[in-house]
């Protein structure tokens, strides 16, 4: 063994070479993976301790002088180039940008968008650490309302004054209709936060796409059909249902369906045998909002709805597990190199 290597030594005492393939090639003859001192390193479990001591030292010289040697002349290679012009071999490769990709949440945010920019809807935002009246009271929702319930909610403590990360994007209608007059036509996209476990559907953290249209005479029949050319635009899709519900700042209430299908097992599985899926809230603001907001229900009406991004997410590519969105794992979102 310690004859090889004293062979090696010389080998590479003796390499010259100026061509930069050649010298890489030599490089990694040695030092590349599965190269000479590896094999070297690898096998230095099988060598007789009393031999060890000068196997490990004649390893080390090989390597040191085989790292110098690749040095040496890679530095004198492009030393040359150099002398050829001030920017040196211009043939010479560029060096590759890695092309990234949108995270899943920001594809289907934009589509949201882009589909209710479409129709006039404008885009606007409010705070994540939110104050009671906007998340909660302005909302129809005043203390003790057991509607509070819920919503599990992550509280800010700083007296006298109660903050609390908003549960919902549903504040920023609020905002929206204290600075801005009607029309209104806005959409508002935004991060939400909630006391909840963390499990394959649920999680504390996601992000909601709150809509708000209020002018003189919006009836429900302007929001059905808005949702439905909203349905038909991101799921391609013509059916949808509203089912009577309850949320304390629309009167009345919705939820919206899309009718999903019942082709393959995974059908029946996510619509639990009825082909239908829930998608979002919706109704007609209520007049207390209104009123709140200093607008007056006597002469404008509104509806309002919400959805969950990554609800809307894992069904267009059918993601099993909410926990992948925020685990920024690159073989999960470099799937998503090609959408927009
Ligand atoms: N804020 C509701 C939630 O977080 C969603 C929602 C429902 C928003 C109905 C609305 C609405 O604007 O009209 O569950």
């Amino acid at each position: 063994m310690i004859e090889e290597i004293k062979s090696h030594i010389a080998e590479v005492e003796s390499f010259s070479s100026d061509d930069f393939e050649l010298v890489e090639e030599f490089r990694i003859k040695y030092l590349g993976k599965k190269g000479i001192l590896n094999k070297f390193f690898s096998s230095f479990k099988k060598i007789p301790n009393e031999e060890k001591k000068e196997f490990g030292q004649m390893v080390n010289t090989l390597k040191t002088k085989a790292q110098e040697k690749v040095e040496t002349l890679k530095n004198a290679i492009e030393a040359q180039l150099e002398d050829k012009g001030v920017y040196g071999d211009l043939l010479r490769p560029g060096q590759a940008i890695e092309v990234g990709a949108r995270h899943p949440i920001s594809v289907v945010k934009n589509q949201i968008i882009e589909i209710f920019s479409n129709i006039g809807f404008n885009v606007s935002e409010g705070p994540e650490i939110e104050d009671d009246w906007h998340n909660f009271t302005a909302l129809n929702l005043p203390e003790h309302h057991p509607a509070r319930d819920m919503q599990d909610t992550f509280f800010v403590q700083t007296n006298p004054e109660k903050y609390l990360l908003r549960t919902h994007t549903s504040g920023v209608q609020v905002r929206y209709m204290e600075e801005n007059k009607p029309p209104i036509r806005t959409i508002s996209p935004g991060r939400v936060y909630r006391n909840e476990d963390i499990s394959a559907r649920s999680h504390c953290l996601f992000h909601q796409v709150e809509g708000l249209y209020v002018d003189k005479g919006v009836s429900f029949a302007d929001l059905k059909q808005t949702l439905l050319y909203f349905t038909k635009q991101l799921f391609g899709n013509s059916k949808i249902r509203l089912r009577p519900s309850y949320f304390p700042f629309t009167e009345p209430s919705a939820e919206v369906d899309i009718y999903w299908g019942l082709e393959t097992e995974i059908d029946h599985r996510i619509t639990k045998g009825t082909g239908w899926l829930e998608i979002m809230g919706c109704g007609m603001v209520d007049p207390n909002v209104l009123e709140n907001c200093k607008i007056d229900p006597e002469e404008y009406s509104g509806f309002a709805f919400g959805m969950g991004i990554e609800r809307i997410a894992m069904l267009l590519y059918q993601i099993e597990d909410i926990r992948m969105f925020y685990e920024n794992d690159l073989r999960f979102l470099n799937q998503f190199k090609s959408a927009l």
